[in-house]
């Protein structure tokens, strides 16, 4: 049930009958962070007060003199629709006019029940049955070492993939490799001159080999510009399909893809397809078609562009040398996604600098007729600021992302060894712990901020027990299952034990209906954080959620109440467990059940 949507509708039907209907009221609807203003509150009465004027509007009484008596005026208009609706419990006006909403006691209950009903389950929908998101994440350029650069977009593109089938849609992650372009005439060019001169065998490469030669190339490129040339030439023989050109290339992936699947192995990350730029090339012919078809296409010294109005720069589809283009393919990628798959959305999870380059290509596919308006997202994330020192490599100064999850893992261990936690474990368990806390603290460093922001990398704040920080809720959640394993078999299981027999009996403290509150919000989130495409709604849940949960257990006890207060309690921990474990799951996060 979506209560957000419910009373939003019943407001709004409350507005009708005060006669507001013909202006647009632009009101908020939210969780207020302090409980003591409700479970949600709107700002609506002060919204439409100024829009209020009692001399030509006489539908509403002349006692209407400030923005609180108009927010009673919509509580008693609320009030005739809301008891047909037992989720509510109380709506209350409050100065300068805000009305605040309660959830009642059943709800809240029926809701923690939930959660250990369904389990796994808990915070999911049906909501997207039947619709297709594609989403394009990761995407890392081949022949070199996996960088820091394609952190982000590899783990808040999981994350949103995770979150989208959590909702029932269809997904299709798709990891579109960097696998074609001119770079890899530059390196046929670099192996082909290295063959002959360093005796080079192309089987004994690796992927720092790789990386070394590109840099090298360019470096030489400035003492013998016609390498320049050569490379081009490479290239052409490449997009021409010549053996050679094919063999060493197909080489380069493969020991790219040997890399790339150990990392995604570490990170736990998985796509449902790996559609890479090379396997456009027999596509992108189809699509210059449709540009002349269009009549769009202009040509100019041998390049292929399309003008797009309104936009200065013209898009390049070929170059003036014959080589296809990273735009060409991308749009080759559009048209095959939307045949494919019929997708609701395209969601690019690419860094911020390439807004221009989306930009153009979602203009281009429309002039083309290949997607209606709306379905093209960029979620263009901010960069990882704050990494390097001995992380950066001299070469290229790129930042190897396996050093830095090396490091994060290290760093999980030293902090276990700091804190006195993972004593009782077994070497192999702490190896286990540290690995999970370190690759889950990474994460969540990036997922609890906006994608839009910059992140900080700052070690100090990303490994720690205290504060926003993956460890703390894992530690939380550990906690949780520590309490709970102190009790052998939890017995309330049925609507009918906690209806019945708890609640009449024990009225709940504000404390523990704290948490109840909390958690009746994470379905909304979970939604939000799809729609807005941001995970750090969720992050930023669970850790409120922790929060008020370690407060709760500093301050109360739970087991050893006995009684009907200590299941109460011990039912509440259940469900801040299940939540936690839902919630981190949906970013990629693992959980501990020992810690
Ligand atoms: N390989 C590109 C890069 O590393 C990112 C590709 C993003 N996806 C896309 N469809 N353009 O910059």
């Amino acid at each position: 049930m979506d209560i957000k949507k419910e009373v939003g509708e019943a407001i709004k039907k409350a507005l009708e009958e005060l006669g507001f209907s013909k202006f647009k009221i632009d009101f908020s609807l939210e969780q207020p962070e302090n409980l003591a203003y409700g479970d949600y509150a709107t700002n609506v009465a002060m919204v439409a007060f100024k829009r209020f004027r009692p001399k030509t509007d006489r539908s509403l009484d002349e006692k209407v003199k400030n923005p609180l008596d108009l927010a009673r005026k919509i509580i008693e208009k609320l009030n005739k629709q809301l008891s047909a609706f037992s989720i509510i419990a109380k709506v209350e006006a409050v100065p300068p006019g805000f009305i605040n909403f309660y959830l009642s006691q059943d709800y809240l209950f029926t809701t923690i029940l939930r959660s250990i009903v369904v389990k796994e389950k808990f915070g999911g929908s049906q909501m997207g049955k039947g619709k297709t998101v594609v989403i394009d994440y990761s995407s890392p350029n081949i022949a070199k070492p996996f960088g820091i650069g394609h952190l982000r977009s590899t783990i808040i593109g999981q994350a949103l993939c995770n979150i989208y089938s959590f909702l029932g849609y269809r997904v299709i992650g798709d990891n579109h490799l960097g696998d074609w372009g001119t770079q890899f005439g530059a390196l046929l060019c670099q192996i082909k001159l290295k063959i002959k001169s360093e005796k080079l065998k192309v089987e004994d490469l690796t992927i720092n080999d790789l990386e070394r030669l590109y840099v090298e190339f360019h470096q030489e490129v400035e003492k013998n510009p016609d390498l320049e040339v050569e490379a081009r030439k490479w290239f052409k023989r490449l997009e021409d399909g010549d053996e050679e050109a094919e063999r060493i290339w197909q080489i380069m992936v493969d020991i790219s893809m040997k890399e790339f699947k150990r990392i995604y192995g570490l990170l736990g990350v998985s796509f449902d397809v790996v559609l890479g730029e090379s396997f456009y090339v027999d596509k992108m012919a189809g699509v210059i078609a449709d540009a002349q078809d269009k009549g769009i296409i202009k040509e100019s010294r041998g390049a292929k562009v399309i003008n797009i109005p309104g936009v200065e720069t013209p898009a390049m589809l070929v170059k003036s040398d014959g080589a296809t283009t990273y735009f060409l393919r991308d749009l080759a990628a559009i048209k095959y996604r939307e045949k494919k798959w019929r997708p609701l959305l395209m969601i690019y999870e690419v860094g911020a600098d390439q807004i221009f380059h989306f930009h153009q290509l979602f203009a281009v596919a429309r002039m083309l007729g290949y997607l209606s308006e709306g379905k093209l997202i960029h979620v263009a994330h901010g960069m990882v600021r704050g990494l390097g020192g001995k992380l950066s490599t001299r070469l290229g100064k790129t930042i190897h992302l396996e050093a830095v999850l090396a490091e994060a893992i290290g760093r999980a261990e030293e902090l276990a060894k700091k804190a006195g936690v993972s004593k009782n474990l077994s070497l192999r368990e702490r190896k286990k712990v540290a690995k999970i806390v370190g690759i889950g603290a990474v994460k969540y460093s990036d997922l609890k901020q906006n994608p839009k922001t910059d992140v900080i990398f700052d070690w100090d704040k990303i490994l720690t027990l205290e504060g926003n920080a993956g460890p703390y809720l894992q530690y939380t959640y550990a906690r949780c299952k520590s309490v709970l394993s102190k009790k052998e078999n939890l017995f309330l299981s049925t609507r009918d034990d906690v209806m019945k027999i708890i609640l009449p009996k024990y009225q709940p403290n504000f404390d523990e209906l704290a948490i109840a509150r909390i958690i009746c919000h994470f379905e909304e989130v979970v939604k939000e954080a799809a729609k807005s495409f941001s995970p750090n709604l969720i992050a930023n849940f669970l850790y409120d959620l922790s929060q008020k949960y370690n407060n709760f257990y500093n301050q109360h006890r739970i087991l050893g109440e006995g009684g009907k207060k200590e299941q109460l309690r011990l039912l509440l921990t259940l469900a801040v467990a299940q939540t936690l474990k839902n919630g981190l799951n949906l970013l990629g996060i693992d959980v501990l059940e020992k810690m």
